[in-house]
């Protein structure tokens, strides 16, 4: 495959941004070799400078559910656009987005829009520390909550793909204050909230975890966190930035029928424009500066040109029928890869929740991070390159979870699984 551009680009962007990159997991740095430079994007095809072309599971980490450049987001944005690309005076846009948000999700009786899933997730701890007035924020080994301080304490995603959980320049006073328990233990969630609840103010979890690989809750986990953060007078925080939207209309306290006490959103609800949500019960959104006294704000906060890319995504996302065919999509990837692999005699297992999977290079069930770790990299790294080299981008990292869009449909995913058999075959 010829990427003489791409080498060319990466080379002087190497010199000028660090790493070459503007966010750590595009680098390929776990997997090795360098990235491919996007010419664009259509449907589920990524197509790069040389004239390469991909089927792409990552989907711009997360927002490209309904395809890449659907010509219905893209009319919208141009429309939108003629009007000025920002006001700093509210908007009508702002509002259909709001009433969109809390009709879709009903834990969120308010929503705030900022710009990324960071701010958002920044923002929902503040909340929470100011609503609660404690300081302690509890989260769970290898959850990813966007690079806030507070969060970059054993965390996944990037940190974890490049091996940094916890990041020099966060002040260990302020690392102190996160606590962190393994995901999908009961036991030390309960120890944990007897110990300390009355000093924690709130606690975050990625429902379905998709920042260590993907990794599902237990049955009956998120309702026991519910009832420990009822009974200790702690917020519990759904970090949806990846799964909302996505693994169901109403994102994963839909899919599991939990109701938070706050959200945070992000990824497809802008579209592929840069956004973030963050949104819960009125009494507490209600404390949000200017009607209360918790300070947060943003110049370009709901941006009418990303509102309007988010407006017609959640539009087609909500046509009738659409996640139960991601899900079906999903299954279809999944059982394909694990019938290739069996063929091949290669230890593999796939975890799936609609639109989002898991691949590990071992045998199942992957419940919990330790499970998610011992996935053998080496063969990940393999079956990476042997599966770009035939046409299929995957996350380059074992610590990221797949995506799929309404727009793979049964040739992609042939295409994927052929791909797969051969690369299998070779490793077997
Ligand atoms: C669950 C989750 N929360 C927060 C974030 C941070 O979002 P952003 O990269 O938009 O700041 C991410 C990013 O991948 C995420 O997956």
């Amino acid at each position: 495959m010829n990427q003489n551009r791409s080498h060319a680009l990466f080379t002087r962007a190497q010199d000028l941004i660090p790493g070459g990159v503007n966010s750590p997991v595009r680098a390929f740095k776990s997997v090795g070799g360098e990235p491919f430079f996007a010419q664009r994007a259509e449907g589920a095809y990524l197509f790069d400078v040389d004239g390469n072309r991909y089927i792409d599971y990552v989907g711009s980490w997360g927002p490209m559910v309904a395809g890449h450049a659907r010509p219905e987001v893209l009319a919208a944005v141009e429309t939108t656009m003629r009007d000025g690309l920002s006001f700093g005076v509210p908007n009508a846009l702002e509002v259909e987005m709001a009433e969109a948000i809390t009709h879709i999700v009903p834990s969120c009786e308010m929503v705030r829009m900022v710009n990324s899933g960071t701010e958002a997730t920044l923002s929902a701890i503040r909340v929470a520390r100011g609503v609660t007035g404690r300081t302690r924020i509890v989260k769970f080994e290898g959850c990813y909550h966007g690079h806030g301080d507070s969060f970059l304490v054993k965390a996944g995603s990037g940190v974890m793909t490049l091996g940094l959980p916890n990041s020099p320049g966060v002040p260990d006073a302020l690392a102190d204050l996160t606590t962190t328990i393994p995901y999908n233990d009961f036991e030390a969630a309960s120890a944990l909230f007897e110990a300390t609840g009355d000093e924690i103010a709130g606690l975050i979890i990625e429902p379905i975890v998709g920042n260590a690989n993907c990794i599902l809750p237990r049955d009956g986990y998120l309702q026991h966190l519910r009832e420990l953060c009822t009974r200790h007078g702690a917020l519990l925080i759904f970090d949806e930035v990846m799964t909302g939207f996505r693994v169901a209309l109403g994102g994963a306290q839909a899919r599991y029928g939990i109701t938070p006490d706050l959200s945070t959103f992000g990824k497809i609800i802008g579209g592929g424009m840069p956004v973030g949500a963050y949104g819960g019960k009125r009494e507490y959104m209600a404390q949000v500066a200017p009607s209360g006294p918790i300070y947060q704000a943003g110049t370009l906060s709901g941006n009418p040109v990303a509102m309007a890319a988010g407006l017609a995504t959640l539009a087609l996302i909500r046509e009738p029928g659409f996640h139960d065919e991601l899900e079906r999509r999903t299954h279809q990837l999944c059982d394909g890869l694990e019938a290739a692999a069996r063929e091949a005699n290669v230890a593999f297992h796939t975890t799936r929740a609609p639109g989002m999977f898991g691949l590990y290079f071992r045998e199942g069930p992957v419940e919990t991070f330790e499970d998610a770790k011992a996935s053998d990299a080496a063969k990940f790294k393999r079956f990476f390159h042997g599966m770009l080299e035939r046409g299929v981008y995957l996350a380059p990292s074992a610590f990221e979870a797949g995506f799929m869009s309404s727009a793979h449909g049964d040739a992609e995913i042939a295409h994927t699984v052929k791909a797969a058999r051969s690369v299998f075959s070779d490793m077997g």
